[in-house]
């Protein structure tokens, strides 16, 4: 049983919660893959989807969760919304809970929007990814593929490379992983990497080769052009010459290792085109696996709010 009426970040998620939510993703893949789609396990229940930054992944697999499992839903794009008449996020909440809304899927420039959210609505209040601080479903879904794929997380390493500094999706596997014993090693350039970031139980690998040296799974991660004020790495392909994923590099995983992206990626930076299009990689499957946890976590939040 989930503790809280919202996901706001991993850092709070008992691993006893998180292995509900992944197991419940298990017999929710099952389905996803199955031939009769159709459920009413939230029939009666309204999801909004409240995106402020843009998403193709997040915002689309919580809407797909949502109806399959026979809930309403609606999008609310900030772009198009009464946030440009100058409504703020509380109002804009209270708007939602008046219309009686179970479930209110938020992603903000903000790190803290969806706690702040959280606290003044009724409805429950998944973070789809707030500024630089977490995303915990991608998180849950990235855990989901590697202990599907290995059966455990524990003692599982892990290299996560690529601009940690913006990240929201290293930060909540750090929390995650981090739970279940598996040992994750990170890499970026100095200027990418949050000040006490060893702090969180990860080990700042020296070099690309000391990272990926027997990992299990090698995850990439998006340069956020668009959180950077420039100026962090000299040059793109110098960037993908010394922290990005290639097969050459992927010489020193485990020979089973996989290679995970939270997506989207740029071809050619993080990742080589030859790894994304490679057998170890299972990014596509990560996008199947989104659709499921993300299902798994509205039935276990409803039935939360079932017992509020
Ligand atoms: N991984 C992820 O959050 O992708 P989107 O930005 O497409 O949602």
């Amino acid at each position: 049983m989930l503790k809280n009426k919202d996901l706001l970040g991993l850092r709070g998620c008992t691993a006893e919660e998180i292995t509900e939510i992944l197991d419940g993703a298990v017999q929710m893949k099952k389905f996803l893959n199955g031939r009769d789609r159709k459920s009413d396990i939230l029939a009666g229940k309204s999801l909004v989807t409240l995106f402020y930054e843009n998403s193709t992944r997040t915002r689309c697999s919580f809407e797909l969760a949502g109806k399959l499992l026979g809930a309403s839903e609606v999008n609310i794009s900030a772009a198009a919304s009464s946030v440009q008449k100058g409504e703020t996020l509380m109002d804009t909440g209270e708007t939602l809970d008046a219309m009686k809304v179970d479930f209110i899927v938020i992603r903000h420039p903000m790190a803290g929007a969806p706690k702040f959210l959280a606290e003044h609505v009724k409805a429950s209040v998944i973070n789809g990814g707030d500024g630089m601080h977490e995303h915990p479903t991608q998180a849950l879904l990235d855990m989901f593929t590697m202990r599907e794929r290995f059966g455990k997380l524990s003692g599982l390493k892990v290299a996560i490379l690529g601009d940690l500094k913006h990240s929201r999706v290293a930060l909540s596997n750090a929390f995650g992983l981090n739970k279940f014993g598996a040992e994750v090693r990170v890499y970026a350039p100095k200027t990418m990497i949050p000040k006490d970031f060893e702090k969180l139980g990860v080990k700042i690998a020296k070099s690309r080769e000391e990272a990926v040296d027997g990992a299990n799974a090698v995850m990439g991660l998006r340069i956020q052009l668009e959180r950077q004020k420039g100026g962090l790495f000299p040059s793109l392909s110098e960037y993908s010459g010394f922290y990005g994923v290639n097969d050459a590099i992927l010489k020193y995983a485990a020979k089973d290792a996989v290679v995970l992206h939270p997506g989207p990626v740029n071809r050619g930076v993080e990742l080589s085109p030859q790894v994304i299009d490679g057998d170890k990689s299972l990014i596509l499957e990560q996008v199947t696996n989104g659709v499921a946890v993300r299902m798994s976590l509205l039935k276990l939040l409803a039935q939360f709010r079932e017992n509020m």
